[in-house]
This record gives structure tokens, C-alpha cells and sequence, in this order.
């Protein structure tokens, strides 16, 4: 292969899209880049520097801020692509529960996405990538070789994230995740900007009875078929 490939792969939170895109990615030598960490990211910058809470957001403020703070992906000891601001490693403090509670609000504010779109860019340029997120085959590589749809029912997903969660927030209950998912699920598919949606000439793939073995196999295949790999 000699051209840059990029795979896109969207769909609700927890809908098993960044478990199967890091196998993908691995399968093919390809880099993988967590969109949502982006949001992610912001959302703690936001919090470090008291601009958000669950009313207000402080995008001027922030958007400033931004220009001035690098962020990157870079391979950590267990040869993970994780993301970091300003040199330091973020990956364990975005995943917490008030960070998730917090970060649609960063992702429905237009002028964060088209900064989060340039980062996305630039980090993909001259790579083939298997990128994850919400507007990947929609905004951000509409382009791309190869578009999925990943999905499975809210209770799946709620399951996987309380297990998820469970390991580090021993208090937290399953119907708090689930609430807090169909959240970000409302505000996810009707935000005015990049709203989640099925990408056109995307491929549509439930989670919900498949392994994550049966999901990988699925994809592959489908994927050497439209590059042709034999
Ligand atoms: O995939 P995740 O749960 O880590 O994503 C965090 C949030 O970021 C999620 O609520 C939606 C938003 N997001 C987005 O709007 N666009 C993307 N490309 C990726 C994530």
C-alpha cells in the first residue's frame, strides 16, 4: 500500500468503537487516534482554569488558552498513543465521571470543534489512521477509505461503562451511567454543530450480540474487501 489510508469509525459513547478501532489499527499497522480524548482534554483544561461548570462554559476564555497550550499524541511505556498537554500525559485524569458529565458541553461550542478539527488533521497528515469519534466520516474525513457506524442499545452500553468506571469509583451505580450516557446521547445527536449522525456510505455494525473477536473479524473483513487486500 502505498497511499495513506484512513478509517473512520463513529458512533455513541461506549459503543465498543475505541476497543475495536485499536485492534483495527494494530491489525494494519495503522496509528489510532482517540477524537474524544481532544474533547476530553479541554474539558480539563476548562476545569483546571474554573471556565466550565454545568451552566456555563467560558469559550472565549478558553479558546485563548488553547492557542497557547500544545496538544499531541505521543506513544507512552505500554507503546499506547495517548494524548498529552503540554508534554504531560493526560490519559488517567479525562476518564473520570465528572469530566464525562462535563464534556459535551465542550463539544457542542463550534469554535472548540473547529480547533479540535485541526488537531485532527494535522496529526492524520501523511499517516494512515483509524480515528474514533462522533463526526470522523461526517466533518472530519467524509473522504475517508472506509466509514463505520458502530452502535449497540443504551443498556449495553451503560453495562460496559459502569464496569468500566466500577474499577475506580466503587459508589457509582449502574442507573447514574445510564442516565449520564443517554445525556450525552441527546446532546451527542442534536447539538447544532457536527451533531452525531450515520455518516453517508457508512457501514453500520451492532455490538450488542457480537464478541469483540466477531467485531474485528467483521470489520476486517469488510475492510480488506474495499482496499482490496487479499
Ligand atoms: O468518545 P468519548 O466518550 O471519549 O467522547 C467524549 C465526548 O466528546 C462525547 O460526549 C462526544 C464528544 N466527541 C465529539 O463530539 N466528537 C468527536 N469526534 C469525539 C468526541
Amino acid at each position: 500500500m502505498n497511499k495513506t489510508i484512513k478509517v473512520a469509525i463513529d458512533g455513541p459513547s461506549s459503543s465498543g468503537k475505541s476497543t475495536i478501532a485499536k485492534l483495527i489499527a494494530k491489525h494494519y499497522k495503522f496509528t489510532y487516534i482517540d477524537s474524544g480524548s481532544i474533547y476530553r482534554a479541554i474539558t480539563y483544561i476548562a476545569l483546571e482554569n474554573k471556565l466550565i461548570n454545568k451552566s456555563f462554559v467560558n469559550s472565549s476564555v478558553l479558546i485563548e488558552i488553547l492557542k497557547k497550550t500544545s496538544i499531541d499524541f505521543s506513544f507512552n511505556k505500554k507503546n499506547q498513543n495517548t494524548i498529552s498537554v503540554d508534554g504531560t500525559e493526560l490519559e488517567n485524569k479525562i476518564r473520570t465521571s465528572e469530566i464525562s458529565s462535563l464534556v459535551s458541553f465542550i463539544a457542542e461550542k463550534n469554535e472548540i470543534r473547529e480547533y479540535v478539527v485541526k488537531i485532527q488533521k494535522r496529526i492524520s497528515k501523511n499517516k494512515s489512521v483509524v480515528m474514533d469519534g462522533r463526526d470522523i466520516g461526517s466533518v472530519v474525513f467524509p473522504n475517508a477509505d472506509v466509514k463505520f457506524y458502530v452502535d449497540a442499545s443504551l443498556l449495553t452500553r451503560s453495562k460496559r461503562r459502569w464496569i468500566e468506571l466500577s474499577k475506580t469509583e466503587q459508589d457509582l451505580s449502574l442507573e447514574v451511567v445510564k442516565n449520564d450516557l443517554l445525556k450525552r446521547d441527546t446532546n451527542d445527536t442534536n447539538r447544532e454543530f457536527s451533531p452525531l449522525v450515520k455518516p453517508i456510505n457508512s457501514i453500520t455494525i451492532s455490538t450488542d450480540n457480537l464478541s469483540i473477536g466477531e467485531v474485528l473479524d467483521k470489520m476486517i473483513k469488510i475492510i480488506d474487501q474495499k482496499l482490496k487486500i487479499k
